[in-house]
């Protein structure tokens, strides 16, 4: 039995994700960490809300809230939505733990044991009408590269550019809206990531196997220009994890925190211990998927995210872990996405652009969503989310051919032979080509899916349930048991079994529907089918099941325009 540890990148707390964000981390994490523990593997599958950083503090100021008060209210929000899309994690932590507090606090005090940590004196802009340093998207004016008066301090919306605070010109507060400001010095923390550039540089050579699209970023930010930046770490703000050293004071940074990306990586590894605490456990229990001193040097550690992403998770969490000198488990795979479009433009929080969560399972019941989200995964390029794409989606291979199978024999068999499982006579040369192409098409599957390659997976398992649907047209048993009612019979009963062969296979990917399927089946057996022809006789002859209830409805062209028209603005 394989270990396998899986994080997604965590979400920012504020705000429900939209489908775009789902598709790039949490659902294809939740993909991969069903499979695996289909496969009878141990999983350890861990996410979290992101919570700190000027995003966190501007939507709770914006909802009129205490930052605590508002992340506390957003992440029972948000983990409840990720439960109903079928989200499995093992824990849904926060990076706002105490167990992140301490961790981030830890790994600092290392860093600077090691000397990798310099503090420096910086010119950062002060607002006197707000009494505070207005850092990242505290800041807004006039970009200094397109002159789209609504740029943030980190960055421009408009033309993308990343800005430093000092760059924009006519600034505000984005607190007040008061231009009464000033440029004041600070001390900051920086991390020395220059210094480990060789380790770095060193470790991801030793990834053979990444996709080249990811080690090139890391390479680039590795040797373009002076090579390796050294990063602020620390923030004047309230919000956040007080720099410290481990559990001493660092002097001169009082009142100051750690940076949102600092903290929030580490919270992968503090997750652990919150899923220890949560369940009893011991620090033993935890540190055997994270520290390769006790236990975690047989991990198999595969990350999710967006590729906007990828440079923190192969060059910034690395260079935490590394400088800390302790034996932390470090990524073995790291499975990155392009961005899923909305409808000829793009998914967008801040204009509240596309179809978000909680309103995608208003309409539809999630396996719809996940399907196509995950059949359309952006894994070569961007992918685009189009009403007529998903309803043609959903309606072919969800209704017409798997949910068709199912309907269809479970149907037949009640009114000819009741409900259990018939006799029948020994399969035939029909029965065994099928069994022959399904065996081949689900070591195909296997492979894809151990591979993370999400959008072949899914063919393939469609591919899986056309072949059912094939056979059952070209063997017709509904005419055949006019003549042969024996070999129909036998018909049956391998139909009904694929039933429960789809219901294992497409777990993964519509969990609800196979718990569904299984139901209808009255079976609790959901091993996975090393043996394809052995899977394919479970159900025994007598074996009672029932008929299910439509397994999914097709959506009509009334209810797509519908829809349509209403996702066709901004959300308020
Ligand atoms: N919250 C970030 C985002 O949505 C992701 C953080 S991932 C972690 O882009 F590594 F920092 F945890
Ligand atoms: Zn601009």
């Amino acid at each position: 039995m394989a270990r396998i540890l899986i994080t997604s990148a965590i979400p920012y707390i504020n705000g429900i994700k939209h489908l775009g964000n789902l598709v790039g981390s949490q659902l294809p994490a939740d993909l991969y960490a069903r499979y695996q523990r289909g496969r009878g593997n141990e999983v350890m599958f861990l996410c979290a809300t992101d919570e700190h950083g000027t995003p966190a503090e501007l939507a709770a100021a914006k909802a009129g809230k205490p930052v605590a008060e508002y992340c506390a209210e957003m992440h029972e929000v948000q983990a409840d939505i990720a439960r109903r899309f079928g989200l499995s994690f093992d824990h849904f932590g926060r990076s706002s733990s105490a167990q992140n507090h301490k961790l981030t606090q830890h790994f600092a005090g290392k860093l600077a044991e090691n000397d990798l940590i310099r503090e420096v004196s910086e010119r950062q802009v002060y607002s006197n009408a707000d009494g505070r340093f207005l850092p990242d998207r505290y800041i807004e004016g006039t970009c200094p590269n397109c002159g789209y008066d609504k740029a943030r301090g980190d960055q421009c919306e408009n033309c993308t550019k990343q800005l430093d605070p000092t760059d924009l010109i006519e600034p505000r507060s984005a607190i007040s809206g008061s231009t009464d400001l000033e440029v004041r010095e600070t001390k900051h923390l920086y991390l020395r990531q220059s210094a480990l550039k060789d380790q770095l540089d060193a470790w991801i050579d030793s990834k053979s196997d990444w996709p080249v699209l990811t080690t090139s970023i890391a390479k680039k930010w590795l040797h373009d220009g002076d090579g390796l930046q050294d990063r602020g770490i620390t923030r004047d703000l309230d919000w956040g994890i007080p720099v410290k050293k481990g559990e001493q004071d660092w002097p001169g940074m009082e009142g100051k925190v750690f940076y949102v990306w600092f903290d929030a990586p580490i919270e992968y590894i503090a997750c652990a211990g919150e899923w220890a605490e949560a369940h009893g456990k011991s620090d033993a229990e935890w540190e055997r998927w994270w520290r390769t001193d006790k236990g975690a040097d047989d991990v198999r550690y595969v990350q999710f995210m967006g590729k906007d992403n990828v440079p923190f998770h192969t060059l910034s969490f690395p260079a935490t872990l590394i400088g800390s000198g302790e034996p932390w488990k470090m990524v073995d795979h790291l499975k990155s996405f392009n961005y899923l479009n909305y409808d000829g433009g793009q998914f967008s929080t801040s204009q509240g652009r596309g179809v978000f969560m909680d309103q995608a399972l208003e309409i539809l019941p999630a396996d719809y969503w996940r399907w196509w989200l995950l059949s359309h995964a952006p894994e070569n390029s961007d992918s685009e989310f189009t009403w007529e794409n998903f309803q043609a989606s959903v309606n072919k291979d969800l209704a017409d051919v798997l949910g068709n199978f199912v309907s269809r024999i479970t149907k037949f068999c009640r009114s000819k032979f009741g409900e259990t499982v018939p006799e029948g006579g020994a399969y035939g040369p029909q029965e065994e080509a099928l069994i022959a192409e399904l065996t081949t098409r689900v070591r195909a599957y296997e492979a894809h899916m151990e591979a993370m390659e999400v959008r072949k997976s899914a063919q393939e398992l469609r591919a899986i349930w056309a072949a059912g649907n094939e056979y059952l047209q070209s063997a017709a048993p509904w005419t055949l048991f006019k003549t042969d009612p024996v070999q129909a019979a036998a018909q049956v009963r391998l139909g009904l079994n694929l039933i429960r062969l789809y219901a294992v296979l497409s777990a993964p990917f519509i969990p609800a529907s196979s718990a569904r399927m299984l139901e209808a089946m009255q079976t609790t057996d959901d091993s996975w089918p090393e043996d394809v022809a052995g899977a394919l006789g479970v159900l025994a002859p007598g074996h009672a099941f029932t008929v299910p209830e439509v397994l999914f409805a097709k959506i009509s062209d009334e209810d797509r325009e519908g829809w349509q028209q209403r996702f066709s603005g901004v959300r308020s």
